[in-house]
């Protein structure tokens, strides 16, 4: 429970836009010597940098207004790779996590972006494919914290939920060593404006960091958690080991060769869902250099092959 946290009352939201928040910091450590030089998040994921991939997922959810947090060293590489976003009818803008004290420290960092809207964190390193329903569900989103549950293999690896029969939560908790379901919570969670004062409340945990797991044990204590069970037709995939980073890339290129179409491809979701014009569109392939992701977007996208 959170020291006074019972009184917060969220500000009035109905037509507050949900924003966005992309978490790619971290040390990076388990994948030494690979990310030595630029993070993980720099990193490819077969044919595009991995961040593309959380970015996506915002952006197919109809989130278009960005914070994207990563360390001092690896900030400008962000940057140079995304700019402000703006060629994908977004606008990112960038905050640094001087060192990795948890994901939750994220609403801290941008709690003046944040001013008191709703907001989705999702890590940099989480790769969602498949229907998974974000944009109605971000579309309907207004209070309390929603998050969600995909069934897994090895969830001692990941905050783990439990729930009833009713969907209720009855436990939740980071890498148990023996976990009370099989139910993993991605890196995907979404929260009304009262996430920067919940966050505020939450105690560093054991291993020095602010964690997600806390903030959303805490909205759970408030009765405000929900939790929505992932289709298992979805896939979710994390890229932080060696062996999940070349799992990913498989998937993503077996997904591409069989139907010919992207996987996160930014230039064609910010079309499709009309956050840039055909004409935007055209204009920004023209700047591409001659690659296989150009003429991608020259055929299926802009061309007689593409699908409308
Ligand atoms: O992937 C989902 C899991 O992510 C959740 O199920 C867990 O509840 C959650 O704690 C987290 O577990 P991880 O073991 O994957 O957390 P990790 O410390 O590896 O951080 C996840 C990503 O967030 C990673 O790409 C680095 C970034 N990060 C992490 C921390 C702690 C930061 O940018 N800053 C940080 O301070």
């Amino acid at each position: 429970m959170v020291p006074g946290a019972r009184g917060l009352v969220a500000p009035p939201q109905a037509e507050r836009l949900v924003k966005g928040i992309v978490l790619a910091g971290g040390a990076g450590s388990r994948l030494d010597p690979i990310t030595r030089v630029a993070s993980k998040q720099l990193q490819p994921v077969y044919d595009k940098p991995m961040v593309y991939y959380p970015l996506a997922t915002l952006l197919d959810a109809g989130i278009n207004d960005i914070l994207l947090i990563s360390t001092p060293q690896d900030l400008p590489r962000f940057e140079s790779l995304l700019g402000d976003g703006r060629q994908w009818g977004m606008t990112i803008r960038y905050a640094e996590q001087p060192a990795p004290k948890g994901i939750a420290q994220a609403f801290l960092i941008g709690a003046d972006f944040i001013a008191g809207d709703p907001v989705a964190l999702i890590l940099g390193d989480n790769i969602f494919y498949g229907a998974a329903g974000f944009d109605a569900v971000v579309a309907s989103f207004r209070t309390g914290a929603l998050v969600f549950g995909y069934p897994v293999r090895d969830p001692e690896r990941y905050g783990v939920v439990e729930l009833d029969d009713d969907g209720r939560v009855v436990s939740l908790v980071e890498k148990p060593e023996h976990p009370r379901s099989n139910l993993a919570v991605p890196g995907f969670y979404l929260y009304d404006g009262k996430v920067v004062e919940l966050t505020e409340g939450l105690r560093p945990s054991a291993r020095g960091e602010l964690e997600i797991t806390d903030l959303n044990k805490a909205y759970l204590d408030r009765g405000e958690l929900r939790v929505k069970r992932l289709p298992r037709g979805l896939a979710w995939l994390d890229s932080g080991t060696h062996d999940s980073l070349l799992e990913a890339a498989n998937f993503v290129a077996t997904i591409e060769h069989r139907q010919g179409l992207k996987v996160a491809c930014l230039e064609e979701i910010a079309y499709r869902k009309a956050f840039i014009t055909e004409a935007e569109l055209a204009a920004l392939v023209r700047t591409m250099p001659n690659s296989s992701y150009r003429a991608y977007l020259e055929t299926m996208v802009l061309g007689e092959g593409g699908l409308r």
